[in-house]
């Protein structure tokens, strides 16, 4: 039996989990929507334990947040502006937009780069995860368009390597070399298109990016596009930033 939660007004509740406006809320309740222990719902102002409510005859989805991983695929953006072309949210549930906050991208991706990328409702995660300070690893496979020297290993390695632009170095980085233009490289930091000018600094182009690795979550089978959601009690260290 999982733990209360604070109680919400059932208005307040069902726009906060992307059902409807406030305003649209008493008429959800009059049509019966919205049932409390399993009674219906009187008054919007009435307040209820979320884990309590049954909305069309449903638990309240992911009621303590939503936590997913989506395997991003090439050619969408991580926007919620749809002038900058097709967006990863496109691909998600339009429930997770009406929430409140919605749901939103922990870092960005590039337009041209694939693999794990994890969206969340939870601002404290999502400040966690992209804080310099908390070192997230997160490894990248990376394919170039010329022929790897060996020297890049201690060169990234050494953490003195300054990009264009900035003067703080980045952090050590470790770069494995799998093949004459493929490599695997594990950041724990995520500055601007932080890959391909780390490479471009060397003379090289990145020509394929995907990530395969975000902390503790990887793609497992996802086919690109599709998503799976995280129960967020099950994940260690998680916790501690919920419900701050
Ligand atoms: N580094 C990049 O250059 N691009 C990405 O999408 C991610 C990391």
């Amino acid at each position: 039996m999982s733990a209360a939660l604070p109680p919400l007004r059932l208005d307040h509740l069902l726009s906060h989990y992307g059902y409807c406006s406030r305003r649209e809320s008493r008429d959800w309740l009059r049509a019966g929507r919205v049932t409390v222990n399993g009674a219906p719902a009187k008054s919007p102002s009435d307040k209820a334990d979320p884990l309590a409510v049954l909305v069309d005859g449903a638990p309240v989805e992911c009621p303590r947040g939503i936590l997913a991983l989506l395997h991003k695929p090439a050619g969408c953006v991580c926007s919620h502006d749809s002038r900058e072309g097709p967006s990863v949210y496109d691909l998600l549930p339009a429930q997770w937009l009406r929430r409140n906050p919605p749901v939103t991208t922990v870092g960005r991706l590039d337009k041209d780069t694939t693999g794990v990328l994890l969206i969340t409702d939870l601002g404290a995660l999502v400040q966690r995860w992209t804080s310099p300070k908390h070192k997230e690893p997160k490894i990248y496979e990376v394919t170039v368009d010329a022929d790897l020297r060996p020297e890049l290993i201690p060169l990234f390695a050494a953490g003195t390597l300054v990009l264009e632009d900035e003067d703080k170095p980045c952090l050590p980085a470790k770069l494995e070399i799998l093949g004459p233009r493929t490599a695997r490289l594990e950041l724990v930091e995520g500055r601007y298109h932080q890959v391909k000018r780390m490479f471009a600094s060397q003379g090289c182009t990145v020509t394929r990016l995907h990530r395969s690795r975000f902390g503790e979550f990887e793609l497992g089978g996802l086919a690109p596009g599709q998503w799976r959601l995280v129960p967020v009690e099950g994940v260690p260290h998680l916790e501690s930033v919920l419900h701050q």
